[in-house]
């Protein structure tokens, strides 16, 4: 249907005849003349109809927004350069215009700022803009990139099921009802985890795959029910071994897709480092704040909320420096605290410096009275705070207290514009085997149950279990976890023994888990792998706050599909033929 694109029309083309295809982005009727923009994936070119063609000119006359037209003409070098597009110079004189298809009623312009809603109700729209072709076109160029790599290094990319057996990984599973089997069901895979494994025992070495995985789970900006990881597979491998091929890949596609340089190597962290410096196991390095302790300096303090934590050797006490906080209103502490709050904050202390040469006569604070000179001090020099700053306080358990201060570090970072342009990738190694779930009163794996303890011994991990840590390793970037694995578990008894702390009885560790147990038992190879998030690696590369912007037809946060209006109902007889009964209320 056509000869040329017309964005990448240019000076070799001038004098020839070419067929171009595309929509029309704009018409402008210039005392006589006709211009048409026809824009295509490539970009935009200027159409000119001459009221001598009076066919042409009269189809041109009547050019909608948006139309699909096909356009046959001469090029020619333009008059009036338009140096805003590529082809600016150019312009093509209309020989014949084509109405493939006219656009009517379009429920946005495409140069408006459309509503969210409006973007993903008519995505198709959504993604015809330029901005949006942009996106999505990196992405395509990241898994490019992702799978020559990959190819060229010996992985076998291998699909695994997507109808399959629950592998829990902290979220609810999707669920899929069996015909076949009345009262039985499938779940969509949280992630290929235990299929990669098995691939390893199976003697495959080196897998990948670019795979979709589902989760039923609180969305975020940076979260959606279904996303795509790539997802690798070592056998006869260590920490080492994995990391030391999936840093070059990182860092090669970031440098072939965004003429990115990342470090070399990556810095590496604790994640105990990590949450006491940063208060978060995937800390933005692009700005310091780092969090101050506290706790030997407000032992002896009359203030209880700060002295129990103090004396606790599980708690915290901690201080956030705000830059330029003294001029924080109460409304904006107010916020501050409730802000924290949302990360498990029961409160939140502060005070304000009006000039640290004069100890406690030189800052306002509700806690002032409760401190001494020898603990202000402390805070004042560690937390580097200065005349104008404010300084924000933490105390409590030591995992919650870390975690609602690097909440507020990140939002005071933000809210004071310090993060500066860069790339910090990270690795954070050493995380705990075990989180203890208080709701639950049980153990709850930090990485997944498959995860091996860094001692080998089943007696050791048993004895103290709170304190055991795991071969995991997520790797981060600019404050996003963008990948996560480990080394994992390959005998049958180790495994056991996980899923035993794990609050998994024997009969319950069989029903769901017998084929893995099984396998172990077959001389399974020492293995381990990693996972990365490719939309939020598309998002760093596109550079969005939003994972929808990089997934064409993504759901909203609360997991709809504006544009088929997924989920919906579907009627009795489907349901019947599923065993499926709808409870009347909808169910709770
Ligand atoms: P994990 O659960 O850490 O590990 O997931 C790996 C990476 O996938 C991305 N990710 C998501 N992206 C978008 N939306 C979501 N809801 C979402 N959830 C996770 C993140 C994350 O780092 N099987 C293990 C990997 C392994 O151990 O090899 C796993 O799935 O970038
Ligand atoms: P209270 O004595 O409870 O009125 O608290 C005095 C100050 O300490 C208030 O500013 C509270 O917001 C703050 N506060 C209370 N609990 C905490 C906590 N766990 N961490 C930090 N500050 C707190």
């Amino acid at each position: 249907m056509r000869s040329h694109y017309c964005g990448l029309i240019g000076a070799a083309e001038v004098g020839q005849r070419v067929t171009l295809c595309g929509w029309a982005d704009a018409r402008r009727d210039h005392g006589g003349v006709v211009f048409v923009d026809l824009r295509d994936h490539e970009g935009i070119v200027q159409i000119v109809a001459d009221p001598e063609n009076a066919t042409v000119f009269q189809i041109a006359s009547k050019v909608g927004y948006e139309d699909c037209l096909r356009v046959t003409g001469s090029v020619r070098v333009r008059s009036n350069v338009n140096d805003r597009i590529p082809t600016g110079r150019y312009e093509v004189l209309a020989e014949s215009i084509e109405l493939l298809n006219a656009a009517r009623d379009l429920p946005f312009a495409l140069h408006e700022n459309p509503n969210e809603e409006m973007r993903l109700k008519y995505r198709y729209l959504d993604l015809r803009r330029p901005a949006m072709q942009k996106v999505m076109r990196g992405r395509v160029k990241l898994v490019q990139a992702l799978r020559r790599w990959l190819d060229a290094r010996g992985f076998q990319d291998i699909e695994t099921p997507i109808l399959t057996k629950a592998t829990p990984e902290g979220a609810r599973d999707y669920l899929v009802p069996s015909r076949v089997h009345p009262g039985q069901f499938y779940a969509l895979p949280q992630s290929p985890q235990l299929f990669k494994q098995l691939l390893m025992i199976a003697g495959f070495d080196r897998y990948y795959q670019i795979a979709r995985c589902f989760r039923d789970e609180d969305l975020r900006a940076d979260r959606q029910p279904e996303f795509t990881q790539l997802d690798m597979e070592f056998a006869f491998v260590d920490e080492a071994d994995i990391q030391g091929t999936v840093e070059p890949l990182i860092r090669d596609v970031f440098h072939a897709v965004g003429g990115i340089e990342l470090a070399d190597p990556f810095p590496r962290m604790t994640w105990h480092d990590a949450m006491t410096r940063y208060g978060s196991d995937k800390p933005d390095l692009r700005f310091g704040l780092e969090l101050a302790d506290l706790a030997d300096a407000v032992r002896q303090v009359q203030f209880k909320v700060f002295s129990g934590p103090a004396n606790d050797p599980d708690g915290r006490v901690v201080a956030l420096r705000v830059p330029g906080g003294a001029a924080m209103s109460r409304k904006q502490l107010d916020a501050a605290a409730a802000y924290a709050g949302k990360f498990g904050a029961k409160g939140l202390a502060w005070l304000k410096v009006a000039d640290p040469a004069q100890g406690l006569a030189g800052v306002n604070s509700p806690i002032a009275k409760f401190l001494d000179a020898a603990a202000l001090a402390a805070i004042l020099q560690r937390t580097h705070a200065e005349a104008g700053d404010a300084v924000l306080f933490g105390a409590g358990k030591w995992v919650v207290t870390s975690t609602f201060m690097g909440a507020l570090r990140l939002k005071v970072a933000r809210d004071h514009g310090l993060v500066q342009e860069g790339w910090k990738p990270l690795w954070v190694t050493d995380f705990p085997m075990f989180e203890y779930d208080e709701a639950e009163h049980r153990y709850v794996a930090l990485h997944h149950p498959f995860t091996a303890p860094k001692v080998d011994d089943i007696a050791a991990l048993n004895a103290d279990p709170a304190h055991a840590v795991s071969r995991g390793y997520d790797m981060v970037l600019n404050g996003a976890e963008i990948g996560g694995g480990s080394i994992r578990i390959h005998t049958p008894e180790m495994q056991s023994a996980v899923f035993r702390l794990l609050g998994i009885g024997q009969a319950e560790a069989r029903a769901k888990f017998g084929f893995l147990l099984d396998a172990l038992k077959c001389g399974a190879p020492p293995h381990g792998g990693i996972a990365f998030g490719v939309d939020r690696l598309a998002m760093l590369l596109g550079g969005t706050e939003a994972i929808r912007d990089v997934i064409a037809f993504p759901k909203t946060t609360s997991a709809q599909d504006l544009m088929t209006d997924a989920p919906s109902m579907v009627d009795a007889r489907q349901l019947a033929e599923l065993h499926v009964q709808v409870r009347g209320d909808g169910g709770d």
